[in-house]
């Protein structure tokens, strides 16, 4: 049984989660490898909904074990909660379903005033981050002042790092932020105590699970969140999240070698979206923008705050294709596009006349380039239904093929619908990963 790494082909909420979710009837474990509860993920089991932020999508299949790795950074009030309302779901979050590394940072709640006063001082130049702290994290996982998991089982270290953080992060938010907001040594480590308690059955070293069930010839799936236009070192800097979204990360924060991946498969809609700031060719400010919208649902989970929207980009899918290694596509919420007269895809793009190869790296260029548009016939049938490629509109079956062509990437399956059966698999090896 392979080594499968989901990812996201856009800038975040392709539906990963449903696919992850889609795939682990057979997974031995499924491990999240990079943010924290910035994501959001919306699963659907018999019309039954279940909203996720941290916890692997996993956790609805009963036989598989879920994993949050080292590159993780976890705020342990937001997973007690998720874990309580999975629990009330009748959702078992036992010790046995979930693992958490002991070298994850933790997101405090000085973390998260750090990441909404900065906004607000950033103003007009604001990244539009989630707000839930993982900047901030992230920062003092790099600047070694970071307050690990493992860090909470120890009352002197707990002390000495939380000394120097609250210190350090009052001064920033009176001095540098201006903001009001302090935060309590002493209230800061009795918190950080009742999360020890709660957390502490469900710590295991994750590196040697992950190896181990790979030896075994276990199925093992990592699940991404965001998408690879956010992921901090190639995605469209500033306006990015805080950690490496691509497939590469699943390795360093897993702990495992990249020798051993098979499988990398790209999540895209049909169409693109994006939440927050930073450029964004394909964007449509009209009515068809407003219609993908509307049709799509297209509200952030964590935020709630209206995703913007445009056509499929080439460009962005081919650039993922390339930094992630992705073998097989899978194209979301093909039954948002029914009813238009006509598709787009965008195919290329224009920089000061001449045709370009890539996304520019300067956020200014992205915002000039222009995007050079395919127009496909659309179709009117409702697809919510269908079961098969067989099933679809010749129109939609020519938008999938090309964009497999324009993308130089299969398109192993597509999505019709937020159900669990709505998802449809068209090549032999998903198929035999998921089980059907
Ligand atoms: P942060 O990850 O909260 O720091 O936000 C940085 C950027 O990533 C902002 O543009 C957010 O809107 C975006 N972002 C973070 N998480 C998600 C997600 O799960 N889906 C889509 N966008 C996200």
């Amino acid at each position: 049984m392979p080594v499968v790494i989901v990812v996201g082909v856009q800038w975040g909420d392709e539906g990963k989660g449903k696919v992850v979710d889609y795939l682990t009837e057979k997974a031995k474990l499924v491990v999240r490898f990079q943010g924290g509860n910035n994501a959001g993920h919306t699963v659907i089991v018999e019309g039954k909904k279940t909203a996720l932020r941290s916890i692997p999508s996993g956790i609805l299949r009963p036989d598989c074990r879920c994993l949050l790795a080292a590159g993780v950074v976890l705020d342990p009030e937001a997973i007690l909660s998720e874990i309580a309302d999975l629990e009330v779901s009748g959702v078992d979050v036992s010790p046995a379903r979930l693992g958490i590394a002991p070298e994850i940072s933790l997101i405090l709640p000085y973390s998260r005033a750090v990441d909404r006063e900065r906004e607000r001082v950033l103003a007009d130049n604001k990244i539009g981050t989630t707000g839930k702290g993982i900047g901030p994290t992230y920062e003092d996982t790099v600047s070694r002042s970071a307050i690990k998991v493992g860090d909470l089982f120890s009352d002197a270290v707990l002390k000495t790092k939380l000394e120097f953080n609250v210190r350090s992060k009052n001064n920033y938010l009176r001095s540098v932020l201006g903001a009001e907001e302090q935060f309590d040594l002493e209230e800061m480590f009795q918190q950080c105590k009742r999360y020890a308690d709660r957390l502490k059955p469900y710590v295991c070293n994750v590196s040697l699970e992950v190896n181990r069930a790979i030896e075994a010839k276990e199925l093992v799936v990592f699940e991404g969140a965001q998408g690879t236009l956010l992921d901090v070192t190639h995605g469209t800097y500033p306006f990015v999240t805080s950690s490496n979204t691509i497939a590469g990360y699943a390795c360093v924060s897993a702990g495992f070698g990249p020798r051993l991946v098979d499988t990398v498969l790209g999540i895209s809609k049909a169409y693109c979206t994006r939440v927050g700031s930073g450029p964004f060719p394909t964007e449509d400010r009209g009515t068809v923008g407003e219609t993908l919208r509307s049709v799509g649902k297209e509200f952030g989970v964590v935020t709630g705050r209206p995703r913007r929207c445009g056509w499929f980009d080439a460009v962005v899918a081919r650039r993922a294709a390339r930094l992630n290694g992705i073998d097989t596509l899978i194209v979301t919420k093909l039954d948002v596009l029914s009813g238009f007269e006509t598709v787009k895809l965008g195919v290329a793009y224009e920089l000061d006349g001449k045709q370009i190869e890539d996304l520019p790296t300067q956020p200014s260029d992205i915002e000039r380039v222009k995007v050079i548009y395919e127009t496909l016939p659309g179709w009117n049938a409702d697809l919510t239904a269908v079961q098969s490629f067989e099933q679809l509109p010749l129109q939609a079956k020519n938008l999938l093929k090309r964009i497999e062509e324009v993308v130089a990437c299969r398109v192993g399956g597509f999505s019709v619908g937020p159900d669990r059966a709505q998802t449809v698999l068209m090549c032999e090896q998903l198929r035999d990963y998921s089980g059907l």
